[in-house]
């Protein structure tokens, strides 16, 4: 896995964040240094995928990036079930192919990019996953976003959502930034590359607090909608159709 230095070169201006070949390369060291309990909620999702996704049914992962979630998927879910990975970078998309193919999966799969700022097609899936995407959605276009989920969603499916996310109040939101900045230097980020990567993704990364992101859910008349994993400034969500 090659380590994620992108930010941390003396002579590096901040541009806004991309999801490029420079990234694509580092993403599995990144996510893992810069997403507190990343593989704890990975394992989550899949066991709560378990527990929705049907035989001969799909399980939608938009913004699949690398595949990591479909790999932790496919050891427990039903070989039945296809695999779609959907994602606006075509690097990602091939990176996430050779990755499920280095790892033997062998069930029905397909990748293919698009833009979920416009519409997505999904067809006979019992459970939709947006891990640390929907945040990049253009806040105009999420709630249409998450309403054509639902409507294309099987009857019983669930949405899984994780978030990075604004704090209730000024108060802790602030406290919540700090302790996340914390998590970043005891993971090695120094304090430029920290400043940087902040800079980098103000107008591209865009939290909506907790309460926010239930009430698009209940809006879009997902039931049961809960908080499953919730650390400082990040959240995952779960809604049943
Ligand atoms: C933080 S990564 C997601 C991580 C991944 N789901 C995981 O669990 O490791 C965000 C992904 O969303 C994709 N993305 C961002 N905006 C998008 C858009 N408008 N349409 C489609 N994909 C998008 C990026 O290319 C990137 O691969």
């Amino acid at each position: 896995m090659s380590t994620d230095v992108i930010f941390k070169s003396e002579t590096m201006k901040s541009t806004d964040f991309t999801f490029d070949s420079k990234v694509v390369n580092v993403f599995d060291d990144m996510v893992v240094r810069s997403v507190p309990y990343y593989p704890e909620f990975q394992r989550m999702i899949a066991e709560i995928a378990t527990n929705f996704a049907k035989p001969d049914t799909a399980i939608y992962d938009l913004g699949c990036s690398t595949g990591t979630t479909f790999l932790t998927l496919d050891s427990v879910v039903d070989s039945t079930v296809k695999f779609v990975g959907v994602d606006e970078s075509q690097e990602m998309l091939e990176k996430c192919a050779a990755n499920l193919e280095k790892n033997g999966v062998t069930r029905n799969f397909d990748l293919f990019t698009a833009d979920l700022n416009r519409q997505v097609l999904i067809a006979n899936a019992s459970v939709v996953v947006l891990c640390l995407t929907l945040q990049f959605v253009r806040p105009l276009n999420r709630a249409k976003l998450i309403e054509s989920v639902y409507n294309q969603l099987n009857p019983g499916g669930i949405i899984i959502l994780v978030e990075k996310v604004l704090g209730e109040s000024a108060e802790f939101n602030r406290r919540f930034i700090n302790y996340y900045y914390d998590f970043k230097r005891r993971n090695n980020y120094n304090e430029m590359e920290i400043a940087i990567k902040r800079e980098a993704l103000e107008n591209v990364l865009v939290p909506y607090k907790v309460s926010e992101n239930i009430k698009m859910l209940e809006d879009a008349h997902f039931k049961n909608n809960e908080v499953f994993f919730k650390w400082y400034n990040f959240a995952g969500f779960i809604g049943i159709k």
